[in-house]
């Protein structure tokens, strides 16, 4: 059984993610899409809210799951028997981060692979943060996110309310 995790925020979870998601669940067994749960960070939806959404969003793929962590990836991966962390590459400006952070990883566990899957062309331009940011200016982002996120997304920045868990949260 080769295990694979697709990390990140999913604050919220993009069509580009899933995009991702989904190729990587073509390539190995099991894909774990794991929620990087760091309280000191500023989110706009809570712990909770992201593992829900990506639940709905991942149903139609059988062979991946949801879960989350705090601390180490590598220690994660160590715990559920995770040999690759899966990660989308948009353009060169994510290169110089993910490789040092595979390189990290790799120094961390050697036993755990990096593996990188471009992104899909019509998908490179998109990043959660970009999506809350056109959508509290009102912007159309329909395109971009699942039609339950983007009206928890509406729901979210006309209360005006950030994340029950997130003191701060934008
Ligand atoms: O969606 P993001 O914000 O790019 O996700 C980042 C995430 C959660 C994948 C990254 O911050 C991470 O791996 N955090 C775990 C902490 C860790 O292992 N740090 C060392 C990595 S070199």
């Amino acid at each position: 059984m080769r295990r694979a995790v697709c990390p990140g925020s999913f604050d919220p979870v993009t069509l580009g993610h899933l995009d991702i998601v989904g190729r990587a669940s073509q390539l190995f067994d099991e894909v774990v899409v794991a929620v990087g749960v760091n309280p000191s960070k500023s989110r706009l939806f809570s712990d909770e809210e992201r593992i829900a959404m990506l639940e709905r969003a991942c149903a139609d793929f059988d062979n991946v799951t949801v879960s989350s962590f705090s601390g180490l990836l590598t220690e994660f991966c160590r715990r559920e028997g995770i040999i690759a962390i899966v990660k989308g590459l948009r353009a060169v400006s994510d290169f110089d981060y993910e490789l040092q952070m595979a390189q990290m990883n790799a120094s961390l566990a050697a036993e755990v692979e990096t593996v990188f899957i471009p992104t899909a062309p019509e998908y490179s331009f998109l990043a959660s943060s970009l999506v809350k940011e056109v959508a509290g200016l009102g912007g159309d982002v329909s395109a971009l996110v699942p039609d339950f996120v983007l009206q928890a997304l509406v729901a979210r920045l006309t209360s005006g309310d950030a994340a029950a868990d997130e003191p701060g949260a934008p």
